[in-house]
Order: structure tokens, then sequence, then C-alpha cells
């Protein structure tokens, strides 16, 4: 027992927390954690070296189709280096008295959870985030979040999520930021920055880049299907966001289910080591993804668990989640010389380096403190970010004749399953979050319109009538609450309400069960009876607003044909129904844009703005045959990449340039006159986008390459000004060199990626 309790101080007197100036390693703290962490490993056995290598899940969040048992033995046996799922400084305290009090070496545990969009205080879904184009809120919703979860005894999240996805078939297009390769990179950069900050103070947390690699191009959209895709598509457009989130400082990256192009990521050595770890010099850990090793099994890499133990050691796959194939395998696999040693001590230095990083060598509860925990959890700012966030998130599809902003007197029918519903509008991947406290639709509109208006209730319909499909959701991800009653009394007595109303509010759409992992859908329209109740409604012939919640792209035709508002609010958070109210009243003029493409049909997909030109371009003649193009819809989405509207208009003047042709090195300024032109004040996201007319290799017909959030009083006007150089247009050319070439390009500066204002420019030699 003296010799144990020696042996913690010794560990904990010789280690400073991490005080730095961003979480990258300078040369000398890396010597410093070199020696602590050599020292700490040649105490240590081979069975406590492969221990640190094992994630184990306790709590309440499985989102895996096992679960880790034996875990206190375990974790006093010095076989597990980190937990996941548990949450609370009391619940974190007692697994790390048993790491710190009961092991042999006392090493402390790390504690992950996917704090994906908020911890306690929800924000909007990441697909809604990155709707807003606010980098700084966005950053801002990350150190909030970060703040909670350090208070909340966690110091590791599983985010964030940069998976570019353009297949709203895929569930989890929710947990990213969309279609966008350049945008989706600025985004992971924010994040990483707000979770992490400049140094691992104790509000920080350390962050887990996810889903590495490419699991957003999962064939189909069908959840941890195969990507096969070319290196020039993946370098160019699909694998910028990781690498932006790790040169921002991602001190972990989990891998994904997926395999790429024939080898499953966990198992994928080129992924791991030569991309990662060479090329971009990453040096934190890689956790699997939950029981990632052992679906190699299945994914055909191995017969038994050893086999694939093998294949995602060998790969530089350092931590495994769940599985225990590790724990299980990588003595017998070491001793029998299968595996050589070093592969595991280098894992194992990086778990016990991370762990160094986050400060809990030093103080492993110190991110157990109960008052703080109580100071900031939801604490009244937390509150007011996540409704500024919510309603900077939330999209104007459609508004004519302007029915909205609605009028503070009057009656107003509200109608739907989701008007007066606080669990499903938090949306996916909320574990933590306290939905009690959310703030529904009707609650937000009575707080905001009290007596002025007089609101007539009827649920109308419930969200889903497929009891196989109610059957298949991650209930605890959305609990789902059904009215028995017979669909046409609950569609009569929404008739009365819209008859006996001035308005129609709808608040329709997805629960938050039917998005996140493991729900890919193939019909991607309004699910159960809702387009019924919108139709019913509709035959009323008063006027209908539809307020939706959802967590990817739909397919909208009917209602944006028949709907005379659409207002897109995704799962906006804990505040939601405060903010939807803001908006619907006009308190608050809309100002997002969709990061992910509306197609009319789900035969488009996968359909994104940047798609190539193909050798037969169609036109929109709907006459021309020998073109790509469909016989039953045109090629168009219902709503482009970077559309949303406002209440007020904002004119685009023509593009300006500094010059016709730039040379390599050289500045171009591309300038354009922003009127806004409508009654209300409002902001604007001014697109800027480029075309290479001819090159090595075939290229897009637009590339976003910066935007900028303007705010303009009703009738101003600013000129807009973006700056761009050679280095703006560089791409993987024939040779897979990331470089630009000389040639023809058009400038597109626009509101969204369809309606632009357009100019040439050369670059020359
Ligand atoms: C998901 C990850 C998540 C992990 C831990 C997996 O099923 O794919 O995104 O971080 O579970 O909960």
């Amino acid at each position: 027992m003296i010799r144990r309790l020696f042996c913690f101080l010794l560990i904990t007197l010789s280690v400073n927390t991490f005080a730095q100036t961003n979480t990258k390693v300078t040369p000398e703290q890396q010597k410093k954690m070199d020696t602590f962490v050599t020292n700490l490993m040649s105490k240590m056995t081979l069975d406590e070296k492969i221990g640190q290598l094992n994630l184990v899940s306790v709590g309440f969040d499985v989102t895996g189709p096992i679960v880790s048992k034996n875990v206190n033995e375990n974790i006093e046996k010095g076989n597990v280096g980190g937990v996941f799922n548990t949450y609370t400084p009391d619940a974190v305290r007692k697994l790390q008295d048993i790491a710190v009090k009961h092991s042999r070496l006392k090493i402390p545990l790390i504690f992950g959870y996917d704090v994906i969009h908020g911890h306690k205080t929800i924000f909007p879904i990441p697909l809604a985030l990155a709707s807003s184009w606010d980098l700084g809120m966005i950053k801002n919703s990350a150190s909030i979040a970060a703040a909670e979860a350090s208070a909340d005894g966690l110091n590791w999240v599983f985010s964030p999520m940069v998976d570019i996805a353009r297949d709203p078939r895929w569930g989890r297009i929710a947990e990213g930021a969309g279609e966008d390769t350049w945008l989706g990179s600025q985004i992971a950069k924010a994040m990483v920055e707000g979770y992490q900050g400049t140094s691992y103070d104790t509000n920080k947390v350390m962050t887990c880049v996810k889903h590495f690699a490419l699991y957003g191009a999962v064939e189909a959209g069908r959840d941890y299907n195969t990507v096969d895709m070319s290196d020039r598509r993946m370098m160019g457009e699909y694998l910028p966001p990781y690498k932006a989130a790790i040169d921002a400082g991602a001190g972990s990256v989990m891998s994904s289910f997926n395999e790429i192009n024939g080898v499953p990521s966990t198992g994928n050595k080129w992924l791991m080591t030569d991309l990662l770890r060479k090329q971009w010099g990453f040096t934190g850990f890689v956790a699997t993804d939950y029981t990632a090793i052992d679906e190699m099994i299945p994914h055909g890499m191995g017969k038994t668990q050893a086999d694939v133990a093998k294949v995602a050691i060998d790969a530089g796959t350092d931590m495994d989640m769940v599985s225990e194939a590790y724990l299980n395998n990588l003595k017998k696999l070491v001793k029998d010389g299968k595996v050589p040693m070093a592969e595991v001590d280098a894992s194992c230095r990086r778990v016990l380096e991370a762990k160094y990083k986050l400060g809990l060598f030093a103080d492993p509860y110190r991110y157990c403190n109960d008052q703080r925990a109580e100071k900031t959890i939801m604490k009244p700012a937390y509150l007011e970010a996540a409704l500024e966030a919510a309603k900077r998130s939330i999209v104007l599809l459609k508004n004519s004749n302007n029915v909205l902003p609605l009028k503070m007197s009057g009656s107003i029918a509200l109608i739907g399953p989701l008007a007066d519903d606080s669990r499903d509008m938090i949306g996916p991947w909320s574990g933590a979050g306290d939905w009690e406290k959310s703030v529904s639709v009707i609650q937000g509109i009575k707080q905001l319109a009290g007596n002025q208006v007089k609101i007539n209730y009827a649920r109308g319909a419930n969200i889903l009538t497929d009891t196989g499909m109610i059957g298949r959701l991650d209930q605890p991800q959305g609990t789902l609450t059904i009215d028995k009653r017979p669909s046409a009394e609950m569609i009569d007595e929404a008739v009365r309400a819209a008859k006996n109303s001035d308005v129609i509010v709808a608040v329709v759409g997805e629960s938050a069960g039917m998005t996140g992992e493991a729900a890919s859908r193939s019909n991607i329209g309004l699910p159960g009876d809702q387009e019924d109740l919108l139709k019913a409604l509709k035959a009323t012939g008063k006027p209908m607003v539809v307020v939706l919640m959802n967590g990817r792209p739909l397919t909208l035709t009917w209602e944006n044909d028949n709907a005379n508002g659409i207002l897109e609010t995704w799962f906006a958070g804990t505040e939601a129904g405060n903010a939807i109210a803001d908006i619907l009243f006009g308190a608050y003029n809309p100002s997002a844009k969709i990061t992910a493409t509306f197609p009319q049909n789900v035969g488009q997909l996968p359909l994104y703005y940047s798609h190539k030109n193909t050798g037969r371009p169609y036109v929109g003649d709907f006459l021309e045959r020998y073109k790509s193009r469909y016989l039953d819809v045109s090629n168009d989405p219902l709503y482009p990449f970077g559309y949303g509207l406002s209440y007020t208009t904002f004119n685009y003047g023509d593009v300006m340039l500094s010059s016709s042709t730039i040379k390599p090195g050289q500045l171009l300024h591309i300038t354009t006159k922003i009127t806004n032109t409508g009654k209300y004040d409002g902001e604007e996201v001014v697109q800027l986008y480029t075309r290479q007319m001819v090159g090595s290799v075939t290229r897009p017909v637009e590339e976003l390459k910066n935007f900028k959030k303007i705010f303009l009083k009703a009738g101003e006007s600013q000129d807009v000004t973006f700056i761009i150089s050679s280095n703006d247009l560089r791409f993987y050319d024939i040779n897979m060199k990331y470089t630009y070439e000389p040639g023809d390009f058009k400038v597109f500066v626009g509101t969204n990626s369809r309606d632009v204002k357009e100019a040439d420019f050369k670059l020359t030699k």
C-alpha cells in the first residue's frame, strides 16, 4: 500500500498541467512529456500497456450491439484506459477512484462522450449550425459544450463529426456540416478550437474527429455501407475537413465503420499511418468506432478476433472501443511474435500522452467538481447562446406574398405532432440533454405572443404510422409519443381548428430517432400521415406556414407548391420554441442558408452543387434527348446549396474584378455591391464560387471559395470584396499534385449556388 501511494505521488508531483499557447505541443513540452511517459512505461507490464488501449462503455447510451462487462474489476486490474458514456462528477469520480486508488500504477482514466451539439444545453444539430454560416457562433457553441461537459466530469468528446455527406438518405447527415468541402473544413477548425481552446484548461476537452474516413460517402446512403472512391475525389473533396481539424490541433481521431476501397478504416494502414501520421503529421491517438475491430470479421478481414486485432494494431489504430479485441488477443500476438512490441508501445504512449496533455496525471479529478457543475450547467448565458444559435440556424425556404412574419393579433391554428413536443426538437445525439427544460413551439409562441394571439391547437397526426418502423427507431434518441386516435379523427380536429383561425402554422417533420445513426431512409418525404394532414389543411383555403423539424434535406415538392411559407428549423435544440416564435413573428429576420442540397425526389441522389459538367450537360431544354438527364424530372434541386430567404430582399450588383488576368501569387479583388432592397434590416450570406474552365482533369461546375455574412439596414448598400490568389485555385491535377493550372476561370458571387452574377479572369503563367 505504501509503495502504491509513493508511486502515485511520484507521478502526480512530476507533472504540471499542460500550459501552452495552443493545444499543439511545443518541443519543450514534448520533451517533458516524453520523459514522464517513458518513465511510466518503463514500469508497465505488457498487460498494463494493452489495458491502456481498451475503451469501455459504462452508462446508458449504448450505440452498438454489445456492452462492456466486468468494468470495475477490469479497471482495478489495469485493463481499462478509458471509459465513455459515464458523466456527472460523482459517477466519474467513482470510476476514477478505482483506477487511481486501486490499480497497480494508478494511471487515471480518460472519460469520453458523444457531445455533438451541446452537452446539457443543446444547440441546433450540426447540419443546422452549419446553415448559420457563422463560424464564430459555431466555435462558441463548441466552447460552451466543452465548459458543460468538462464540468460534468468529461474530458474527451467524440466530436466534431466532419464527414462530407451528399446523400440525405443517410441519417447521419444531421451530425455534420453538409456537402461542401471548403465550408466543412472551416467548421471543423472552428469546432476543434471551440472545444479545445488554446490550452487544455479545466473548462476545455479533447476532441475526437470522426469518422475517419469518408463515412459520409456510404453507398446508397445506407449506414455502415461500403465506400469506394477515387483518390482524387478523396483527397480533393472528402478528406480536407479531417485535415483541417487535425491542423487545428485535434487531440484524437475516430476510425469509421466503413471500408475504403476494400480495406476497413480501422485496419487501414495507408489511412491511419501513411496518410494521417506520416503525411499529415498527426501525433494524437486513434480510437476505433464502436466494436469496429470485431466488425472486421464480417467485413472479411479475418476469421478470428485475434486476426482482426492484428490488422487493427498493425494499421496504427490505438484504442479499441468496446470490442476488447486488444485486451483478449494482443498479449498472445506479441508473445507469438506476430505483433511487434513496438506497435503496442507506440499506441500505449499515444494514449498516455493524451492523458498527460489533459492534466490527468497531475490531478485525475480535475474534471470532477460538483460546485463547478452546478454553476456551469445550463446557466442563463448558455441558454441565451443556444437561443441565438437556433435563430441563426433556421432557414426560410419559402415566403409567398410575405405570409411571414405573422401579425401579433388574430388567431393561429397551431397544428402538428411536433408543435407540442420538447423531446424531438433537441434532435439526435443529445443524450445528456435535459429535454424537459427545452422550449416547445407552443410554449415559445405563448411566451412571445401572450394574449395578443389566440392559439387553436390540434395535434393533427402522428409523426409515424408504420409500427414496424417505430420499432426500428433508436428510441432513446427520440421517445415517440403516439396518439391512438384514428387518423381521420385527428385530421378532422385539425381542420376544424384551421377553419376557426386566420392562419395555419403546421409543425411537422421527423422524430429525432429517424435521424442520426442507424437511421437511413429510402423515402425522405414527410413520414406518416403528415402530408395528408397538410393536404386537408390546405383545402380549408387558409394561408399555411409549414414549420419543419428534421435532420436531413427532405423531398418537399408538394409542400413547396402548396404551402405559403416554409421554415426549416431542423432540430434547433433547447431553445427551439423561443427561436421559432421569434422568427414567426418577425422579432428575428432569418439569415441561414442550407449547406446540403434539397432534391426534388430521392431518385436524383446523390445531388450536390459542385458536380462535373459531363460531356452531355443538360441545360433545361425539355426536348433535348441524348443529354445527361432523367425523363421524369429535371436535374435541378428543389433548393440549391447555399439557399435561404430573408424577410428582406438583397440585390447583387455586377461582379467587378481588379484585373482580368492574374499571375501566380498575385491577388485578385472581386467586388460586388449588395443592397438591401426590402423593408427589413437583415443579414445576407454573400457567397463566392469559382470554376476552372479547362484542366488536366475535369473540374466541377462551381466550387465555394469564401463567403461573407453581412448586416444591412433596409435601403443600405455595401461593397463586398473577396480576395483570391492562385493558391485558392489549387486542386489535385492529373499527376495527383496539389497545384493550380493557368487558364480561364469564372468567378461567381451570389445569394446561393444557383443565383449568381459572374465574371471571367485568366490565370497566366
Ligand atoms: C458512433 C460514433 C459514436 C460511438 C460512441 C458509434 O456507434 O458511430 O459516432 O461516437 O458510437 O457512442
